[in-house]
């Protein structure tokens, strides 16, 4: 039973930590208990009892009557840090009540209602995930920029499934002559308008609302971004995704898949993902075999696949369109 208590109060914790702001509040300097009642409108026996439990998991220091981040807390969810997946607590927040229906899925071998459908009924899900995949796009986007090399002359970029924009605003920012189109369902857009206006970037990327798999992209493209949508989509799905993108690519273009290869051995955290996956969407994450079966079906050139480090980052296939 510990085993079931203590990570089901180490996610709780960490998640009420997030959504009233604790570690923002403490990347200012360490506070004791008074200044924290004060920075998150909280009850002293309340931020107290959170607090000692943070300190005993490694996300809090006790300095005499004071708290203050560890450097893991300041890097992973704080502005301050390397990357703030505060977004990412609270998205976790959202979704822990889909793990209630974790048995029922296993039973039945899919959720009863999508996670697209839950963000229809559900107007907060859509903004608070992608603000989730904001976050990590900001962790990935270093490695994209690294990696990837539009071709000479390139000029248009595909987006697809590119939901808060991200990865769209780095590479125009990057290539001063690109110019995007990004499709994405309206659940994931709700923000992205407002982050382009931010960006100075709204005439340069277009939005289209709808589902890619019906969606007429346009064609004409050097760089096709396909980043972490394969495991959203079915096999099928994927394969004629595929061979559209082939299409719509123009000789020499490039294809960039990102994805979490379901490769052996399997990994404790690839597995929670899938079976993460099983609540939410009913799909699940690809085999490399199947990604470069299905480039190689579309007559692009067998992909350079790059794993990523750390390996939860998941891996990058990119391929190329013959000249
Ligand atoms: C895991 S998120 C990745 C977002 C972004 N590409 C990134 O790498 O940060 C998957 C995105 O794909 C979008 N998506 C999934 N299936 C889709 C479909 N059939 N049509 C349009 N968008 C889809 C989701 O709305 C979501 O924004």
């Amino acid at each position: 039973m510990v085993d079931v208590y203590l990570p089901m109060m180490k996610s709780a914790a960490l998640i009420s930590a997030g959504q009233l702001g604790l570690f923002e509040a403490l990347s200012k300097g360490p506070l004791d208990v008074k200044g924290l009642v004060k920075a998150l409108d909280c009850s002293p026996e309340g931020v107290l009892r959170l607090a000692d439990f943070l300190t005993t998991v490694g996300y809090l220091e006790r300095d005499g009557d004071r708290f203050k981040n560890t450097p893991h807390a300041a890097r992973w969810f704080t502005r301050a840090g390397e990357v703030d997946y505060t977004a990412g607590l609270k998205w976790t927040g959202e979704a822990w009540s889909l793990m209630a229906t974790l048995a029922e899925c296993v039973r039945t071998g899919a959720p009863k209602a999508t996670l697209w459908d839950l963000m229809s009924e559900r107007a907060s899900w859509g903004p608070t995930f992608s603000k989730y995949m904001h976050a990590f796009a900001q962790h990935l986007g270093p490695d994209l920029l690294k990696h990837v090399r539009p071709p000479p002359g390139a000029r248009r970029l595909l987006d697809l499934g590119g939901s808060h924009g991200e990865h769209s605003i780095a590479f125009c920012r990057l290539y001063p002559e690109f110019e995007a189109v990004l499709v994405d369902q309206a659940s994931a857009l709700s923000a992205t308008q407002t982050t382009l206006h931010e960006a100075g970037m709204e005439h340069r990327i277009t939005l289209t609302a709808g589902d890619l798999r019906e969606a007429a992209w346009g064609e004409g493209f050097d760089v096709v971004l396909f980043l972490s949508v394969v495991h959203n989509q079915t096999a099928e799905d994927n394969r004629i995704t595929v061979e559209r993108i082939a299409k719509a690519l123009n000789p020499g273009g490039l294809l960039v898949i990102h994805e979490y290869p379901d490769d052996h051995p399997t990994s404790a955290y690839d597995a929670a993902f899938r079976l993460t996956l099983l609540t939410e969407t009913g799909t699940s994450t690809a085999s490399s075999a199947s990604i470069e079966g299905w480039i190689a079906q579309a007559g692009l050139s067998p992909p350079q696949r790059i794993v990523l480090n750390p390996r939860e980052k998941g891996a990058l296939f990119i391929s190329e369109k013959a000249r």
